[in-house]
């Protein structure tokens, strides 16, 4: 039987209290998903393979969902702002919500017949997430974006499909702000 809880989330930090877990993901651990290499490997050398991501999470075995904080730093790579690494849910029927605790980011969803769409990710905003639909939030800030997500443990997440051929959408930098472009490195892949 599983017993209710109460967890501390600091929307600014992203940390919880109590949690089950969680992970930091490095920029040399991202190489995959930005376009100019030759810069990411310059700043993982220069400032010590820098943070881009957090996430904790609070799980407990045999509930249907779960929850946590994703935490993300503000910087870019060749003006491409810091994403993570996007995916789709193994699990078809399955979607998510992000709530935005603070900061200002870019949700970038797709679903498999190629629509794109953008959601703004600000401070009271909750994102409706649905099945099918691959998603990356982007930290167009220039502060830390924390937001808070809920799941199914089962959709279980699916980064091959993004990881080997990108995202259709680029979000860069521009001016003090941001634009949404195609992205030029996109390749669909044959029988998906
Ligand atoms: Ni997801």
């Amino acid at each position: 039987m599983l017993h209710p809880d109460g967890i501390r989330i600091n929307g600014q930090t992203g940390e919880m209290a109590p949690k089950t877990g969680g992970y930091i993901k490095r920029l040399s651990e991202l190489s995959a998903i930005f376009q100019d290499k030759i810069a990411l490997g310059e700043q993982v050398s220069s400032y010590e393979d820098p943070v881009v991501y957090e996430v904790i999470e609070y799980r407990k075995d045999g509930s249907d969902l779960f929850f946590g904080t994703t935490t993300m730093y503000p910087g870019d790579v060749s003006g491409e702002f810091f994403m993570t690494r996007g995916h789709f849910h193994e699990r078809r029927d399955l979607g998510e919500v992000y709530y935005t605790q603070s900061g200002k980011g870019i949700l970038l969803l797709e679903d498999r017949e190629g629509r794109t769409e953008t959601v703004e990710m600000l401070p009271g905003v909750c994102a409706f997430i649905p099945p099918d639909w691959a998603h990356r939030s982007i930290n167009v800030g220039a502060e830390k974006l924390v937001f808070v997500w809920v799941c199914n443990p089962l959709a279980s997440n699916d980064y091959g499909d993004i990881l080997q051929r990108g995202m259709r959408k680029l979000v860069v930098k521009d001016g003090v702000g941001f634009k949404v472009l195609d992205n030029p490195a996109f390749h669909m892949q044959s029988g998906r």
